[in-house]
């Protein structure tokens, strides 16, 4: 019986995501590794279906893996282009990779019987090209059921090198499973295309992976040529990494657009050989989400007030994994999608193309396909909610990706009530390359981490404003500028004809101003008896040169510290992640246990400069000195507070730093 699973919508992500290895990479690396002469260690490789299959595979030829699955590691010792058993019965399940790459490599062996069987959706997917090409250096194929097709004996005699043809244009697993194999042939080979191959970044992948384990694969137009030397080497013990899986990266790419807030993808930057990375860069382009760079890791979130086309066409030949994952959000978004170069998915897991289509038009206005393309109409957010019954299954047809892709459109809170409304049907496939996936996407949610306060203080014009209003935007963080709170005060103050240095007026006149909150976009902004004060009257030099001194006077500081030390709350029950809450005493009064407590400065020529280029005129040093100087939290470096000069510093290196500051804590 197929089990189901309800995806429970929610609001905001908070994802701090660390993608599973790539399965592509480390089931190239296993076969490299294999290959390339001594022994090798894998680090933080993916134990997943796939990868499973491909150890297997290689244990049953004869290889001796050592797999710890704690650790995420295999040891695996080459046979030095060989392969050590002459007879074996594999199964390659329905894995596309162990399927082309296995019965490239058994070719290498010399009066060798392989029986290769595979689950059944398996035997549909191609295979004849590398088949064609392996028979032209004298292997030769029983075929178990269908010609051309698994299951099927393949009997070897090695390869001889020289040149051979290979038609990829399918699959091109083949034609890296044969440049892999290659370097254990009896002489170099030439391998050349027939015609043009899908997936040229996995190619590339392939190549420089060869490259990375000591071999050697030019490369002109459409011809490969593998040399053989590293083979011959004596090698000592190689260390090789696994890099995070981009695809499995592109769900939580995608979420803060179906969700809001943002995610953390770690060590994205790391992800270098695998062209899927660049699923970023097409949503970016398009206009869905914003990035920013943090050390190693991305932080992606959702674009604000993109004005988008009515269509929008994108090729995703290079990418085509990663199609799934736009294609299952595009019901939520506001234009027609079409999604081309992706005719050959259709051979894949699935027919990927049929069967998203066919999924999408349960929530779709319309669905259209082509042999190479998906083009999707979708409805508005209100007649979604009006067709949809209460809760809809989506087919996985043992597709990992359908399953992980619709995962990620379920998680909109599409009726506002929390209650789920996309039910995946099998989730247990997505084992094929990420095992935990729905826990993973479970800690997303943003109730699964705490609500984290962070204090910015500084002086005037030491850009803290404009560096956590930033950083709010990309954390999905509330905003509080306290020094707006000041300003909005002394206006009330001076609006009632009150004198900074008359106490007892001053006592009476707070007893007038009512304050409260009204959230703009991110920002959390001070009212005053209802209303919101414009920037111009509290941005002038009227109230510049009053400020500082109604600051000083502790009944102010006082009638403001509750409420701002209200503001956590307030930003918790409006499903921020975070606050950053920036102004003189922050992290020395309001929120000395503020979880993150930085205190930026820059010299005094930078700051004159920057308030010129405002057009501002700003008594800054004298408000610094009246700040300083107070008996009431007066403005200092809080003890222990991260200190950022940012004098010599772009905004955008500030911005880094704070985030670093932060999501390192
Ligand atoms: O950040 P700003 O320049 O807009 O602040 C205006 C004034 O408000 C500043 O000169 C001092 C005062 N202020 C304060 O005393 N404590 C804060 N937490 C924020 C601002």
């Amino acid at each position: 019986m197929n089990s189901e699973i309800s995806v429970k919508p929610f609001v905001k992500c908070r994802a701090s995501i660390t993608p599973p290895g790539s399965k592509s990479i480390t089931n190239r690396a296993m076969m490299l590794s294999a290959l390339a002469g001594g022994r090798t260690l894998l680090k933080d490789v993916l134990f997943s279906r796939d990868t499973n299959i491909m150890a297997d595979c290689l244990q049953k030829l004869g290889y001796m893996l050592k797999l710890d699955r704690n650790e995420n590691t295999i040891e695996i010792d080459s046979a030095y282009g060989s392969i050590p058993n002459s007879e074996a019965e594999i199964n390659v399940g329905n894995a596309g990779t162990a399927a082309r790459f296995v019965t490239a490599l058994v070719a290498l062996r010399k009066k060798g019987k392989f029986k290769l069987t595979s689950d059944k959706a398996m035997h549909a997917r191609p295979i004849k090209g590398l088949i064609d090409a392996l028979k032209s250096q004298g292997a030769t194929f029983e075929f178990l059921g269908e010609e051309n097709h698994l299951p099927f004996v393949i009997r070897t005699n090695g390869l001889n090198g020289g040149d051979i043809l290979i038609d990829a244009g399918e699959s091109s697993q083949m034609l890296s499973g044969l440049l892999m194999a290659s370097v254990g042939a009896e002489s170099p080979m030439n391998v050349k295309l027939s015609s043009g191959t899908v997936s040229k970044p996995f190619v590339n992948m392939t190549i420089e992976m060869m490259k990375q384990f000591g071999f050697s694969c030019e490369v002109d137009g459409t011809n490969y040529k593998v040399d053989l030397r590293a083979k011959r080497r004596a090698d000592s013990p190689r260390i090789y990494s696994i890099e995070p899986d981009a695809t499995a990266a592109s769900y939580f790419v995608a979420l803060p657009i179906v969700v809001g807030g943002v995610s953390e993808i770690v060590n994205f930057g790391s992800c270098k050989l695998q062209g899927d990375s660049a699923f970023v860069e097409v949503l970016e382009s398009i206009g869905l989400i914003k990035t920013q760079h943090c050390g190693n890791n991305l932080l992606v979130y959702a674009s604000e007030n993109t004005v988008f086309p009515e269509t929008v066409e994108v090729d995703f030949n290079d990418i085509s994994d990663t199609f799934l994952t736009l294609a299952s959000i595009s019901m939520l978004l506001p234009f027609k999608l079409k999604i081309k170069g992706i005719a050959h998915t259709r051979a894949q897991e699935t027919d990927r193309v049929g069967a998203v289509a066919c999924q999408l038009r349960k929530f779709c206005a319309s669905v259209e396909e082509t042999e190479d393309s998906i083009s999707i109409i979708p409805y508005t957010r209100e007649e979604l909610v009006k067709k949809l019954p209460s809760e809809t299954l989506v087919n996985t047809y043992d597709d990992h990706r359908i399953a992980m892709s619709f995962a990620i459109a379920g998680c909109a809170d599409i009726r506002g009530d929390g209650k789920p409304w996309i039910k995946i049907e099998n989730p247990e496939c997505v084992s094929k390359t990420w095992v935990d996936f729905f826990e993973v996407l479970y800690t997303a949610r943003k109730d699964s981490k705490k609500f984290r306060v962070i204090a910015v203080d500084g002086g005037a014009a030491v850009g803290k404003s404009s560096v956590s209003r930033e950083c709010s935007r990309v954390l999905d963080y509330m905003h509080v500028d306290t020094g707006a709170h000041y300003r909005t005060i002394a206006y009330g103050l001076l609006e009632q004809g009150v004198d900074a240095s008359d106490k007892n007026a001053i006592i009476q006149a707070l007893k007038n101003l009512k304050i409260g909150t009204a959230l703009e976009g991110n920002s959390a902004k001070i009212t005053l008896n209802g209303n919101l004060v414009p920037d111009s009257e509290i941005r002038n030099e009227r109230i510049n040169l009053k400020v500082a001194e109604f600051a000083a006077v502790a009944e102010v500081r006082d009638f403001l510290k509750n409420y701002q030390r209200s503001m956590a709350d307030f930003g918790k029950e409006n499903h921020f992640n975070g606050m950053i809450m920036e102004g003189r005493d922050i992290g020395s009064v309001i929120f000395p246990d503020a979880d993150v407590r930085i205190f930026l400065d820059a010299d005094e020529e930078t700051r004159a400069k920057r308030r010129a280029k405002e057009g501002i005129s700003d008594s800054i040093k004298k408000r610094d000195e009246l700040d300083k100087n107070r008996k009431t939290a007066p403005l200092k470096q809080p003890e222990g507070a991260d200190l950022i000069d940012t004098s010599h510093l772009t905004k955008e290196q500030v911005v880094q730093k704070t985030l670093s500051l932060i999501l390192e804590s």
